[in-house]
């Protein structure tokens, strides 16, 4: 399959800031990308680059074909972009802001109106359509927003966080609109907090901190990567905790975690480490007051990824 999205080697520091630190990644025509990463890893910095908005100081990045720096003018028609935050006119309504975003399309004014109409169908805004947006909630806003991205119907499409700070049935509305928009064809590179969210609507995911990639492949794959796994030790006494933690350290291929008094051990072999576990807390007289295996939580897998890389980054 043709890549839509091709980036190589992108750096963009903001003075000493590096924001993005040598990023390569492809994206296939027709296919979603998940890009995850925390605070401060560079995502929104990459979006701005691949929608000419922002120029990289070194490396490349083409999309259909195109170079976003060079062919700057050709491609943004092809664009849709989603940014992380409001970019609606909060004065007018749903209806006159996409109309407005046609205009700025250059689309004649009755495909403008015809095409907004679409879209507030579409997006299930009817009700609210002629309202000022100062009055939306969050998810309506969300919602326009992702509209507005599509007036001039792209065959690319960036979102940038497009369900941070939703409540969960706002979001799971928001992410079966993202999946009808890809089954019509739509390349999507998508920027998340959340693996559940890029488990859900990406293909492929990339994982990137500090500005580089850290790991990448389907959410299957990266949870294997963690360890199938978890054990779960609760000590019935707190201040056993670290003692705990250090008896139990040798059983695992990553530090324990804890949370209060329950440590957490990431480990491939569940049932082995718990028998384990239990005879090495027993010699060490420590009392337990709970002992479990499970499977990680998602949460876990994207922390275990992200302290790997400082770990790494460590001198
Ligand atoms: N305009 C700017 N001026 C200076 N530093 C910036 C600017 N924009 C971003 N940065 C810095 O660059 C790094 C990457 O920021 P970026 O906004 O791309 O991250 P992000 O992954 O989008 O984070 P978030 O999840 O918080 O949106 C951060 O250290 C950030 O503080
Ligand atoms: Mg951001």
């Amino acid at each position: 399959m043709p890549h839509a999205v091709e980036v190589a080697g992108l750096r963009k520091a903001y003075g000493s800031t590096v924001a993005l630190d040598g990023v390569d990644l492809t994206v296939a025509a027709g296919s979603v990308l998940g890009l995850l990463g925390p605070n401060g890893a560079g995502k929104t910095t990459l979006v701005r680059i691949l929608t000419t908005l922002l120029s990289p100081d070194a490396g490349q990045a083409r999309i259909l074909g195109l170079d976003v720096a060079g062919d700057a003018e050709r491609l943004r028609p092809r664009l849709g972009l989603a940014g992380q935050h409001a970019s609606v006119d909060e004065l007018l309504t749903a209806r006159e802001n996409l109309r407005m975003v046609g205009r700025l399309y250059h689309l004649p004014r009755r495909t403008a109106a015809r095409r907004a109409d679409e879209l507030i169908e579409r997006f299930d805004l009817g009700d609210a359509a002629d309202r000022p947006v100062k009055g939306f909630s969050g998810g309506m806003r969300r919602r326009l927003d992702l509209a507005a991205s599509l007036v001039n119907e792209p065959p690319v499409l960036f979102l940038d966080e497009p369900t941070t700070g939703l409540d969960p049935r706002s979001r799971l509305g928001l992410w079966e609109i993202i999946e009808r928009l890809v089954e019509d064809g739509t390349t999507l590179l998508l920027t998340t907090q959340y693996l559940e969210e890029a488990d859900r609507l990406a293909d492929r995911i990339v994982v990137i901190d500090h500005g580089q990639v850290i790991a990448e492949g389907t959410g299957d794959a990266l949870k294997e990567r963690v360890g199938g796994q978890v054990v779960d030790v609760r000590v019935a006494d707190l201040a056993e905790v670290e003692h705990a933690r250090s008896v139990l350290s040798s059983l695992a291929h990553e530090t324990p975690t804890s949370e209060g008094a329950l440590l957490s051990l990431p480990t491939d072999d569940g049932v082995g480490t718990l028998v384990r576990a239990a005879q090495k807390l027993e010699a060490a007289e420590i009392a337990v007051t709970d002992l479990a295996v499970r499977r990680p939580s998602l949460d876990e897998v994207f922390l275990t990824l992200t302290a790997r890389d400082d770990q790494d980054a460590a001198p």
